[in-house]
């Protein structure tokens, strides 16, 4: 492929759509290195990452669905949005969590380093269309940015949890996702020249 068809390939695949097989360290690994080549302002390369694998990728499935509980009521409580946490758990290859850490540079806001961190996760997202039969998406909620979740991934005062990464092997029979958009020619304006 090339890049626009690498741009245009990339899709989000959900959980329900991986086989549960796992995908290996060095593709892993390959999807970080290429995350860190992100652009950035003033070189504070705010992104940090916290992945999750075997044992501990089961522990935040867990820990997830504990904190779900503890947020519902009884009216709103959902058994199977809960007991999705564990199958999850058994579904996902990896789940890499999104972390920015703020620089204290000053005049720079944090809007930015937000933006610099989405850019290294959209670098994971392209690499990862590129390796046969994975997928992955970026998944938020509001579990994702309570103060139990920034305690369990042990995060300092200057960071933040910006989501979860999913990624798993997905089965080669499975239909792509269809990609949707308006067309780009409405989201433009040409201010003349
Ligand atoms: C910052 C961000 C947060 C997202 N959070 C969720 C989410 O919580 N749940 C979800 O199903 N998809 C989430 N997505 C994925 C979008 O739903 C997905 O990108 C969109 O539907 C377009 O599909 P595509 O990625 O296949 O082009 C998120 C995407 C971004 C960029």
């Amino acid at each position: 492929m090339n890049i626009d068809e690498i741009i245009a390939h990339r899709r989000s695949y959900y959980p329900a759509q991986y086989t549960g097989e796992k995908i290996s360290r060095s593709t892993v690994e390959r999807l970080l290195k290429n995350a860190n080549w992100a652009p950035n302002h003033l070189h504070t390369e705010p992104w940090r990452f916290k992945v999750f694998e075997g044992e501990s990728l089961k522990a935040l499935m867990a820990f997830m669905a504990g904190l779900y509980k503890k947020g519902s009521t009884p009216e709103n409580f959902s058994q199977a949005k809960f007991d999705k946490f564990a199958i999850n758990a058994e579904k996902v290859s990896h789940v890499v969590a999104i972390c920015m850490q703020r620089s204290d540079k000053p005049g720079l806001p944090e809007s930015e380093e937000i933006a610099a961190v989405a850019c290294a996760v959209q670098n994971i997202w392209l690499t990862l269309t590129m390796v046969p039969h994975t997928g992955g998406y970026w998944s938020t909620g509001n579990l994702v940015y309570k103060a139990e979740m920034a305690e369990f991934l042990r995060l300092e005062i200057d960071e933040r949890c910006l989501g979860l990464f999913y990624i798993g092997m997905v089965n080669p029979e499975s239909q792509a996702p269809m990609g949707i958009r308006k067309p780009w020619e409405e989201k433009v304006e040409w201010m003349g020249g």
